[in-house]
C-alpha cells in the first residue's frame, strides 16, 4: 500500500484544511514552520479571545460530527461537560488514537504529517470543555507517530502552548502520550478510560464518561481526525466548514480505500464525495482483470455496499439510509476474485480474537460464528448452517452485549449472508470452495 498516495489531488490547498501541511516526502513541520503557516493562531484566538462555551457552540453549529465510527455530533457531546466554578476537577479530554479498525489507516496521516495540527487541536478542545489533562492514546505500532508527537509536544511545552497559565490567559493544560497495549478493544472509549487506568481493557456498562470517566472525573473521548477539525473551525467559521462539503454535513474527510484496486490510500475529499468517485477516480479504480464486487464502506464494523450503491455519497445519514454506516470512513474493497466467505472468515476470526471476553453472546458466538464459517469455506457445511449463522448474527446484535464489538461484527456478516447467498449455497453443494479449484 502506498501511503498518501494522491493525497491532494484534484482539491485546491484551502480546500482541504486537514491535510494542508502534510507532504509524505518530508519530515512534519516543527514549531516554528507550522506557525508561519498559520499554526497555533486558533489556540490564541480560543485562549485570549473566546469563552469555553462560544468554541462548543462553533463546533456545534458547524455540524462536526465523530470520525472515529459512531458519528456522534461533537459539540453535543462537549455539552454534556459540566462548566463553572462548581465542577469536578481534574477533568480530562482523552484523544482517541488507536486506529485498529481493520482497514483503517486516516488517523495514521494525521499523526505522523503533522502532529503539531493534533497538538494545538487537543489544547483548542481541552479548552473547550476546560481539560485540566489530556491524554493522547496511541495505537501500539504506530511508532513514528509516537515519536513525532512526542518532539512536538516537547516544542510545545518550550514555547508556553501547553503547561501552565497558557500565554497568560490563565488556562493550563497538559498532554501524556499513552501507548495501547495493543488490543482492538481499547479503541472502545469507555475499555480505554479503563486502560489508561491501568486496569484490564472492558468496557463500562452504562458509563457516561462526560460525568463520571477516568479516575471517576469528567471526560471526553474524541477521534483524532475529529479533534484536527477544531482549529480550522475556529480560525474560519462555521459558513467556512459547511461550504467544504457537498452534502448537508459539513467539512472534509479522509476517506481511504484498500483492497485490489490500482492506488490504495487515502485522501482528504469534500465530505459528501461518492463512492464510486473515490473508488474510480482517487484509487484508479480496479486492478487490471478484476470486477468490482462490494465493499465495506468504513471499515469492516460495517455492512457491505454493492454496486448499485455506489453513486450514493459518503456521509453519515446516506450510508445509514443504504442500510450500511460511514464508520471510519475508510473503505475495504472486495473484488470478482476473491471469495467473499474467504474475507468473513478473516474478518470474523479477527473479531473472535478481539473479544474481551466480558459478555456471553460475543465470547462464545463470535468464536462459534469463525467456526462455522471455516466450516463452509472448506466444504465441510451444510444448508441448514447458513439458518444457523443469521440467527447467531441476530443474537450478536444491539442490545444484547456491552458494547459494539459484537454488532459491529455481525454488520459484514448479516449483509454478506444476505448479498453472497449463493457463494454460500455453492460451498455447501460442491463440499469445497469454488476460488480454490
Ligand atoms: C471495538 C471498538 C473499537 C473502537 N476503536 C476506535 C478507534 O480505534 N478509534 C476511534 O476513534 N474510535 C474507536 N471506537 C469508537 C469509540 O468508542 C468512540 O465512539 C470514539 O472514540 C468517539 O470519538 P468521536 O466521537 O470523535 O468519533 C471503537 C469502538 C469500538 C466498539
Ligand atoms: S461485546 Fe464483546 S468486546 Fe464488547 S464487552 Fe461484550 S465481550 Fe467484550
Amino acid at each position: 500500500m502506498q501511503f498518501y498516495r494522491n493525497m491532494n489531488k484534484n482539491i485546491m490547498s484551502y480546500d482541504k484544511p486537514l491535510t494542508a501541511n502534510i507532504d509524505p516526502g518530508r519530515e512534519p513541520l516543527n514549531l516554528r514552520e507550522y506557525e508561519q503557516a498559520g499554526g497555533y493562531r486558533a489556540l490564541r484566538t480560543a485562549l485570549l479571545s473566546l469563552e469555553p462555551a462560544n468554541i462548543t457552540n462553533l463546533v456545534l453549529d458547524a455540524g462536526l460530527r465523530g470520525c472515529g465510527g459512531a458519528g456522534f455530533p461533537t459539540g453535543k457531546k462537549w455539552n454534556h461537560m459540566a462548566l463553572g466554578k462548581d465542577t469536578r476537577h481534574p477533568k480530562y479530554l482523552v484523544v482517541n488514537a488507536d486506529e485498529m479498525e481493520p482497514g483503517t489507516f486516516k488517523d495514521r496521516f494525521l499523526l505522523e504529517g503533522d502532529p503539531h495540527q493534533m497538538i494545538e487541536a487537543t489544547i483548542v478542545s481541552g479548552y473547550a470543555i476546560q481539560a485540566d489533562i489530556a491524554y493522547i492514546f496511541l495505537r501500539w505500532a504506530y511508532n513514528r507517530a509516537a515519536q513525532r508527537l512526542t518532539k512536538a509536544i516537547a516544542e510545545a511545552y518550550d514555547k508556553g502552548y501547553l503547561g501552565k497559565n497558557i500565554l497568560g490567559s490563565g488556562y493550563s493544560l497538559d498532554i501524556y502520550l499513552h501507548t495501547s497495549a495493543g488490543r482492538y478493544i481499547c479503541g472502545e472509549s469507555s475499555a480505554m478510560l479503563n486502560a489508561i487506568e491501568g486496569k484490564r481493557a472492558l468496557p463500562r456498562k452504562d458509563s457516561h464518561a462526560t460525568a463520571s470517566g477516568l479516575w471517576g472525573k469528567p471526560t471526553v473521548v474524541n477521534n483524532v481526525e475529529t479533534l484536527c477539525n477544531v482549529p480550522h473551525i475556529v480560525n474560519n467559521g462555521v459558513a467556512w466548514y459547511k461550504g467544504l462539503s457537498i452534502t448537508k454535513a459539513g467539512g472534509t474527510k479522509i476517506y481511504g480505500v484498500s483492497g485490489k484496486v490500482r492506488h490504495p490510500g487515502a485522501w482528504e475529499l469534500p465530505m459528501g464525495t461518492s463512492m464510486r468517485e473515490i473508488l474510480e477516480e482517487h484509487a484508479g479504480g480496479m486492478r487490471a482483470g478484476l470486477k468490482f464486487r462490494a465493499l465495506l464502506p468504513g471499515g469492516a464494523s460495517t455492512a457491505f455496499v454493492l454496486e448499485e450503491g455506489l453513486d450514493v455519497s459518503m456521509d453519515f445519514d446516506s450510508l445509514q439510509a443504504l442500510g450500511s454506516r460511514m464508520g471510519t470512513g475508510t473503505m475495504v474493497i472486495l473484488d470478482d476474485k476473491t471469495c467473499p466467505v474467504d474475507m468473513l472468515v478473516s474478518l470474523q476470526r479477527f473479531f473472535a480474537q478481539e473479544s474481551c471476553g466480558w459478555c456471553t453472546p460475543c465470547r462464545e458466538g463470535l468464536p462459534w460464528i469463525a467456526k462455522m464459517l471455516v466450516a463452509i469455506d472448506e466444504g465441510a457445511g451444510k444448508t441448514e448452517d447458513l439458518d444457523e449463522l443469521a440467527v447467531h448474527a441476530k443474537f450478536l446484535g444491539s442490545g444484547y452485549t456491552y458494547c459494539a464489538l459484537a454488532p459491529g461484527a455481525t454488520a459484514s456478516l448479516e449483509s454478506g449472508l444476505k448479498y453472497f447467498k449463493a457463494d454460500f449455497e455453492r460451498h455447501v453443494h460442491d463440499k469445497h470452495c469454488p476460488w480454490r479449484t
